[in-house]
């Protein structure tokens, strides 16, 4: 099996992708597309571990498909498709449920925060959502995967996966070990209603996150109701750990601006937060307002969206079917 460098992440189709998902993920995404090969998904089947409107499950496929293409992932460069289009990812599902062991599964704090406090009525694809996700890079023998840090656990996972198959089918190497690629000050990016919870897609309030595709006028309103301080903001970053929204207003700003986290405290010292909210609104409007009107233009030629997947799912066939056989053969399946 090749040893080659080879980048693969994915993201649900659950709903408007957001800031989160923008500074965590896809523009590592895009600047490693530059360096390595890389292979993104759309995870379809992985969204449906929590029941989807059939309806909206397709329109949200080709709307993260765009999402990707709107923020600057090439199809000539990456390899680009939906999960469900390649069959491969539910079979090595279906192997590496048989090695990942249930202890390592309870462990998991996703499934235990996305299941809440009726355990018993999540569905069993929520709870083996993990080994689905091993499977998802395993393969492809992926030795790098660019997340945020709520997938910290489930990469961890990934890789106890692949060790356990090495030992198990007496194949040391077979699969690479893959490792996280975690941005440091950004891969956590928090509510703006509430900076101990991430920004996420399922937060009932709006205002608790700014979407791809929000106007101006609602980054302005969002930025504006978020949760600050009314001190001053201190200069020191010690002081701003122990305010967490204000802190992550400030990470923000500083990713955006491509400044440091230092500078940007240094510079916004003494500052009313009134001032730093105004500046931030500005940047995420020049940054995030482009790639919003390009995902509403993408999605008026949804054929053309298809057939970028149509074409990703090939690629992404060829090299799943490879790796397929040699792990039926290594399992003894005939
Ligand atoms: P998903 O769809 O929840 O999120 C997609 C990516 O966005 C990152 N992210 C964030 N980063 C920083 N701050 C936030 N508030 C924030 N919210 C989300 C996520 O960490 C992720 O990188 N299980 C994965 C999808 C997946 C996958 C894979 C990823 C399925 N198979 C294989 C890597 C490799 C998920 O639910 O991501």
């Amino acid at each position: 099996m090749s040893k080659k460098k080879l980048v693969f992440s994915g993201v649900q189709p659950t709903g408007n992708l957001h800031l989160g998902n923008y500074l965590g993920a896809l523009k590592n995404f895009v600047s490693l597309q530059k360096k390595m090969e890389c292979i993104y998904c759309v995870v379809d089947l992985h969204a449906i571990t929590v029941f989807q409107d059939p309806n909206n499950l397709h329109d949200n496929v080709l709307e993260t498909t765009a999402s990707f293409l709107a923020t600057g992932l090439d199809p000539n460069k990456s390899i680009i498709f939906n999960q469900s289009s390649v069959s491969g990812h539910a079979e090595l599902a279906w192997i590496l449920n048989c090695v990942s062991r249930i202890g390592w599964l309870n462990r998991m704090t996703q499934f235990k925060d996305k299941a809440g406090t009726d355990k018993e009525k999540a569905s069993v694809g929520l709870y083996i959502y993990p080994n689905l996700m091993a499977a998802d890079i395993l393969l492809y023998q992926a030795t790098h995967v660019p997340v945020g840090a709520d997938q910290k656990q489930h990469l961890e996972l990934s890789r106890d996966i692949a060790q356990k198959f090495n030992k198990d089918f007496n194949c040391k190497n077979f699969f690479p070990l893959p490792e996280p690629l975690i941005s440091k000050n950004i891969s956590r990016i928090m509510s703006l209603r509430d900076g101990t919870k991430k920004m996420s897609k399922s937060e009932e309030s709006d205002f608790s996150r700014i979407n791809l595709k929000d106007n101006a006028d609602e980054i302005n309103k969002k930025i504006k109701k978020a949760k600050s301080d009314s001190d001053v903001i201190p200069g020191e970053l010690k002081v701003l750990e122990k305010k967490p929204e204000s802190l992550n207003l400030i990470t923000i700003y500083s990713e955006l601006t491509n400044s440091s986290l230092e500078k940007t405290i240094s510079e916004m010292a003494g500052k009313e937060y009134s001032h730093l909210k105004k500046k931030l609104a500005e940047v995420l409007i020049s940054e995030i307002t482009p790639v919003g009107k390009e995902i509403q233009k993408l999605l008026e030629d949804k054929s053309h969206i298809k057939n970028i997947l149509k074409k990703g799912s090939e690629k992404a066939n060829i090299i799943a079917e490879e790796n397929l056989k040699n792990i039926r053969e290594k399992v003894g399946l005939i």
